[in-house]
């Protein structure tokens, strides 16, 4: 058995801004059941505290940098036995939002709150908060946890520490004038650390100072490792390549399985396909778009960022438009994106449904209710959204890339006949390559025969989380009793 502890921004169901969050939710959970001791430690968002329950103070931190008294609160993931610490500094964490503010953006003093939040982790790590508790592995992630490798690299006896690249182009870059601000080390503004062209970069305390980086699948793994997708730290992940495992994520089939989703119109299962076209007409009625059942609706949730290829998805609307197709989707984001999308649904009400901002329970119903899922991401370092399409019967139409790559089969004659068939892929990041695949899955979408077996061999697969959460486990053996020289 393993000390854990799981540091993260967000965590399902305290506070989630996206695939992050559901990790952190899920993954721990996977761990206590293979027996761990695992905690959690998280900001102390104010809308985290209302969400996790009762709370006990059970220490102060002296945290050098804050202003105010930083206490540390604890008590348990809802619904789990799972012990979670919230760091609370009122003066970063009791307000609105959570790490980012309430539309997504970045609050101005991020770096201050996160460099507190990591000398708070760091603290707890190291058993300096009395708890009479120390982890074997402190397991961090992504940028907003990056300032804890490195925190705890000179320490000793210290955790073996991990960390988890879920999106590496978001780095938390800030000024010099901000890192001086922060009394880091100065040694540590260096190429050899967090120096980054200039800025002072987080995500390089992770990087540079972890024992073992992890990120979230396979093909993720090998393509931060080349100019295409290494965001500048290329040459970095190279040199740590030896340190670097691409796990896939899992996903929680306790929120997200549409035998016991509460959330859809109709609850249904591999055996009672038929029941699907329940939630779709729920669908077709939250978007007001016409009850129609032979319609292929096609269904899109996400943010409306670059990243996930809204653009192009944009670009093939009057195309799409030029046959019976009906499209829903569920985002927020970029104002451009959202704009455009809207601009859409006023023009053809009857065929587009667009629904902005951020909706859980739209979400689950789009996954139910849609016959196809587009994500035509340009990087998808593991993506969830598809994951869950396939237990939905949602038959996924994917940029061949990232986790996209390692969770969906691309449909042909020989993978249909394999019964290995899920979904399918495409290789250019285009708007020709996006409408060519779509157009393929339309036409297998007009053979029933041939999409039901699509629809089952998808329902059929299962990513849940025990097999990740085994190779984590493995991972954390080694970390605790190899060497932890890279
Ligand atoms: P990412 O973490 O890059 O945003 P993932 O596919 O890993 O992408 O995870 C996204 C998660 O956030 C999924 O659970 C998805 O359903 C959810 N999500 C994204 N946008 C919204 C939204 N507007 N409303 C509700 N849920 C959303
Ligand atoms: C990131 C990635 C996404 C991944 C998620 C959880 O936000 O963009 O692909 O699924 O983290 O690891």
């Amino acid at each position: 058995m393993h000390k854990i502890l799981f540091a993260a921004s967000e965590i399902h169901p305290l506070i989630k801004t996206g695939g992050l969050g559901d990790v952190a939710g899920s993954l721990p959970v996977a761990l206590k059941g293979l027996r761990q001791d695992i905690r959690l430690i998280m900001p102390a968002y104010r809308e985290a505290v209302q969400h996790a329950g009762d709370l006990q103070t059970v220490a102060t931190l002296s945290v050098s940098g804050a202003t105010d008294p930083v206490t540390l609160l604890e008590g348990w993931l809802p619904g789990t036995k799972i012990r979670l610490y919230l760091v609370a500094a009122p003066h970063y964490f009791d307000r609105p939002g959570g790490p980012y503010g309430p539309n997504g953006q970045d609050w101005p003093d991020n770096a201050a709150r996160f460099a507190l939040f990591a000398r708070a982790a760091a603290a707890v790590a190291l058993d300096q908060a009395g708890l009479g508790w120390q982890p074997d592995i402190i397991h961090c992630n992504d940028w907003q946890t990056g300032l804890i490798p490195a925190l705890l690299a000179g320490a000793s006896p210290r955790p073996a520490t991990i960390f988890t690249i879920h999106n590496l182009a978001y780095q938390g870059l800030f000024s010099w004038e901000v890192f001086q601000s922060l009394a880091l080390p100065q040694a540590w503004w260096s190429p050899q650390a967090l120096e980054f062209y200039g800025q002072c970069s987080f995500i390089k305390g992770g990087l540079v100072f972890a024992d073992w980086l992890t990120t979230v699948s396979p093909t993720y793994a090998q393509e931060i490792r080349t100019p295409a997708f290494g965001c500048g730290l290329e040459g970095l992940l190279q040199h740590r390549a030896q340190r670097l495992v691409g796990i896939l994520n899992g996903a929680d089939y306790q929120s997200w399985d549409p035998r016991h989703d509460p959330f859809i119109a109709k609850n249904y299962n591999v055996r009672t396909l038929n029941l699907k076209a329940a939630n779709k007409a729920d669908l077709q009625r939250r978007f007001n778009l016409p009850q129609i059942k032979d319609v292929p609706l096609l269904g899109h949730v996400g943010r409306l960022v670059d990243q996930k290829g809204i653009d192009l998805l944009l670009d093939i609307i009057p195309a799409l438009l030029q046959q019976p197709l009906q499209l829903a989707v569920l985002g927020s984001g970029e104002p451009r994106f959202e704009q455009a999308l809207l601009k859409w649904a006023q023009r053809y009400p009857e065929r587009i449904g667009v629904h902005i901002g951020y909706n859980e329970e739209l979400a689950h119903c789009i996954e139910a209710g849609a016959d196809i899922f587009a994500m035509p991401s340009r990087f998808e370092p593991c993506g969830l959204n598809q994951i869950y399409s396939l237990r939905y019967g949602t038959v996924p139409v994917v940029r061949r890339t990232g986790g996209l790559a390692d969770s969906v089969v691309n449909s042909s004659a020989e993978t249909l006949a394999a019964a290995s068939a899920t979904g399918f892929l495409f290789n250019e990041a285009s708007a020709l390559a996006l409408l060519d695949e779509l157009q393929r899955a339309l036409n297998w979408y007009a053979q029933p025969r041939k999409w039901r077996a699509l629809m089952k061999q998808g329902m059929g697969q299962d990513f849940s989380w025990q097999h990740s959460a085994r190779q984590y486990l493995k991972l954390y053996r080694q970390a605790q009793h190899g060497p932890s020289e890279a």
